[in-house]
């Protein structure tokens, strides 16, 4: 079966960014990342790719009138590169549903929580808050509201007594390495059925991991 043309938005460091490369490298792997993505021209992880002899570009958002004269500029470049499929990654943008729809299916993104809770930004510090004593991150397929598409893949972690935002972030962030390349692997090996929100067909290879941190 021929790869999925696969492209990677992001709007920062792109550490998730490098472990789909990486993990795309492996000769069966069924995506092949042929573009790097940003709307932040400026983004360290669009010189990292570049680094990897991968196409990127920036469409800076601040430049456009608007969400849908924006991802007019997306779309074109997504389809110039023959893209079928996309990963969102660290990319800080919300989509317009007319842009998800398009894209139904073939649209994942990662999130640093477990979903359904902790939707938005901020996740860790207020894991810590709530005093929940297990927190991770989800990868799932982008559907029209924010954070609340079907569930491709968890792991979690547990929060310790002595977690700060960033050393919870920390160890979530080793999971969203781990998670990531799991969860394309099986979206674009295009064996996944979706029924509302059930993603079923992962044979148990998507299901939680939780960190070594318990004992
Ligand atoms: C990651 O933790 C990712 O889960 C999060 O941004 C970070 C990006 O880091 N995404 C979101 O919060 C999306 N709502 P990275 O650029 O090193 O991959």
């Amino acid at each position: 079966m021929s790869k999925r043309r696969t492209a990677i938005l992001i709007s920062g460091r792109g550490s998730n960014m490098a472990s789909l490369i990486e993990a795309a490298k492996e000769p069966s792997f069924p995506a092949e990342i042929v573009l790097v993505l940003s709307n932040k021209p400026e983004a360290p992880g669009l010189f990292a790719a570049k680094a990897q002899g991968i196409n990127v570009a920036a469409v800076d958002h601040k430049i456009y009138a608007g969400r849908a004269a924006f991802e007019a500029s997306l779309q074109k470049m997504l389809l110039a590169h023959r893209i079928d499929f996309i990963c969102l990654a660290g990319f800080m943008r919300l989509l317009t549903p007319s842009f998800v729809s398009h894209w139904e299916g073939r649209l994942i993104n990662i999130h640093p929580s477990l979903l359904p809770s902790y939707k938005g930004l901020d996740t860790h510090e207020r894991a810590i808050a709530d005093g929940v004593k297990i927190h991770g991150c989800t990868v799932h397929y982008v559907v029209a509201e924010m954070d609340a598409g079907p569930i491709i893949a968890q792991a979690a972690v547990s929060v310790l007594d002595d977690d700060t935002p960033a050393t919870l972030g920390a160890r979530v962030l080793e999971q969203e390495h781990i998670i990531y390349p799991l969860a394309l692997n099986l979206a674009a090996g295009r064996s996944l059925k979706i029924n509302n929100l059930r993603v079923t067909g992962a044979k148990g290879v998507a299901c939680a991991m939780v960190s070594p941190h318990i004992t």
